[in-house]
């Protein structure tokens, strides 16, 4: 934006002005259009952009799946997107949506919706990958039907600590524990992606259950994505370390209150399907560091 100080007369001007270049130069103002934020990278028509940019959908035929990826590079944000799941019969497809950098040593941060029969509960499956490095899956049921309404599942990505929401309520807790050993995504800016394929190998019941091809096209609906978010571009990042204190950026700083906490423990009691930290069989060698340290 560039604004001459000189059209600003009076000094209701000056402090709009500086609020402006405030805004500005703190964090993407949200925005939620679709052709604004979003390439569509896979799928061709499968994928289309409706409404002036308000609604994205996703498709998955036999021949192919289809995904967008974000235009922006983000390092560090507030990511919240309301999808609809695939509806009625969609085993062995699978809708994510996730945070990722490039390379073999990338950093990755995954939402993905594994689909079942009608009637079955969907699993939301989360993994964060540190240098190249996941097998870090949590899995989860929902406490409601994803597929008959809009709902906002979101990333907290800060230095401090990674926080999966659903509807605003915390699921999962990835702290920085860098300093005991544990790398922590913090240098490698992440591009916002979403997909929907075919992944009836393993997504629905280990594989057991296959697509049912003659219900496809299958679709998955996506709204109002918010980024609060630092963007990176020509290696700077669009926030600065004098305005990281403000309300805008207030994300920044956030970690779990104890109300957020009770709620974590709730999701975590009653609907947590997985859990690689409590999967002593699969690490006989001891299970992974963060496992091991208190409150990861
Ligand atoms: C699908 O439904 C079955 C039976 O209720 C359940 O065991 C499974 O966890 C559900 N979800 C997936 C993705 O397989
Ligand atoms: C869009 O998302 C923002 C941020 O999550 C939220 O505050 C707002 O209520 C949402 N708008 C609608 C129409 O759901
Ligand atoms: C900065 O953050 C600290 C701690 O959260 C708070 O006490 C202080 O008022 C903040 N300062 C500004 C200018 O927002």
């Amino acid at each position: 934006m560039t604004t001459s100080s000189s059209s600003w007369p009076n000094a209701t001007g000056v402090v709009l002005l500086v609020s402006l270049l405030f805004i500005t130069t703190s964090t993407v103002v949200p925005a939620n259009n679709f052709y604004q934020d979003f390439d569509i990278t896979w799928g061709d028509s499968l994928a289309k952009v409706l409404n002036n940019g308000e609604l994205l959908i996703l498709s998955l035929d036999k021949a192919s799946g289809s995904g967008f990826q974000s235009k922006n590079e983000y390092l560090f944000g507030k990511f919240d997107m309301q999808l609809k799941l695939v509806p009625g019969n969609s085993a062995g497809t699978v809708t994510a949506y996730y945070l990722s950098s490039q390379g073999s040593t990338h950093d990755e941060i995954d939402f993905e919706f594994l689909g079942n029969l009608s009637g079955d509960p969907y699993i939301v499956h989360t993994n964060v990958y540190t240098q190249g490095k996941g097998n870090r899956e949590q899995q989860f049921y929902l406490w409601f039907d994803p597929t008959a309404d809009f709902h906002t599942y979101s990333v907290l990505w800060n230095p401090q600590t990674i926080i999966f929401y659903v509807d605003g309520t915390p699921i999962r807790v990835f702290k920085n524990s860098d300093s005991r050993g544990v790398p922590y995504p913090k240098n490698q800016p992440m591009r916002v992606y979403a997909s929907l394929w075919n992944a009836d190998d393993w997504a629905t019941r280990g594989g057991l259950v296959k697509t049912d091809w003659t219900k496809a096209p299958f679709t998955a609906t996506f709204r109002n994505f918010t980024a609060n978010a630092c963007t990176w571009s020509a290696g700077k990042s669009s926030c600065s370390i004098s305005n990281s204190n403000s309300t805008q950026n207030s994300w920044l700083s956030q970690e779990l209150d104890s109300s957020s906490q009770a709620r974590l423990k709730w999701v975590q009691k009653n609907y947590m399907v997985y859990n690689y930290c409590t999967d002593t069989k699969r690490f006989p060698q001891g299970l992974p560091l963060e496992c091991t340290l208190i409150n990861s």
